[in-house]
């Protein structure tokens, strides 16, 4: 499925240390350069009211929070977004870049919560049954790996906190996804270094047809 109007939607996703706030940077500034209209996106987040769902979410003290009730703030600051950010950029031409989208709730609240893929999809349906994104770059690195590299970044927040067994499964999630959606999704291989990463990154977006 192609996303609703003109534009060109590609979301990033991947595991935490997976490279995604990095490439997203090179991304944005190499559609710049090709002359592209970009909008950039984080998930939770990119609107004020999303923002302040993501403080909610990710906030440690919030330890007791319920997975359906992250499940549903999720989609919450999703819709803002899309009705917001998302579609408005869309329909006006332009090409968005999403830090993380629905495949994330996949992966997280889904495989990592393990409530399942019905009850994503059911929200998916009823927040955005008319909009896919156009590519998902997946940044797969081995959780360990990736938690190395974030080690460094200060206080963990309430998803980085989880178990090893907690992010095998999204991993595992996100892996599983691409396999089912071949055409949307390319798996890139972030353990190597950023410079290759970025090589194959921007392998992918100059052979992308309609962007
Ligand atoms: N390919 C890479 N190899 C080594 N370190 C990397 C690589 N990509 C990113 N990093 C570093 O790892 C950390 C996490 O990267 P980041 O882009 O924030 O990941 P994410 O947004 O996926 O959590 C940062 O300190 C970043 O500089
Ligand atoms: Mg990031």
């Amino acid at each position: 499925m192609r996303s609703a109007g003109k534009g060109f939607f590609i979301t990033l996703e991947g595991g935490e240390g997976a490279g995604k706030s990095t490439q997203h940077v090179h991304i944005v500034a190499w559609l710049e350069a090709h002359g592209k209209e970009v909008v950039e996106a984080r998930e939770p987040g990119g609107t004020e009211v999303s923002e302040e769902i993501r403080q909610v979410l990710l906030d440690t003290r919030n330890a007791g929070l319920d997975s359906q009730a992250e499940l549903l703030l999720l989609f919450a600051a999703r819709a803002q977004l899309l009705q917001q950010v998302i579609r408005p950029a869309l329909a006006a031409g332009k090409v968005v870049v999403s830090d993380r989208f629905t495949d994330a709730s996949y992966a997280y609240q889904g495989g990592g919560r393990q409530l399942g893929v019905a009850a994503v999809a059911a929200l998916e349906q009823f927040i955005h049954p008319d909009l896919q994104p156009d590519l998902t770059l997946l940044f797969d690195v081995p959780i360990k790996q990736g938690m190395q590299r974030v080690a460094g970044r200060g206080a963990a927040d309430r998803f980085e906190i989880e178990s090893i067994q907690f992010f095998e499964r999204v991993r595992n999630t996100y892996l599983e996804r691409a396999a089912a959606f071949p055409r949307r999704f390319r798996v890139i291989d972030a353990g190597q270094g950023q410079d290759q990463v970025w090589q194959q990154v921007q392998d992918i977006l100059q052979g992308l047809p309609g962007l």
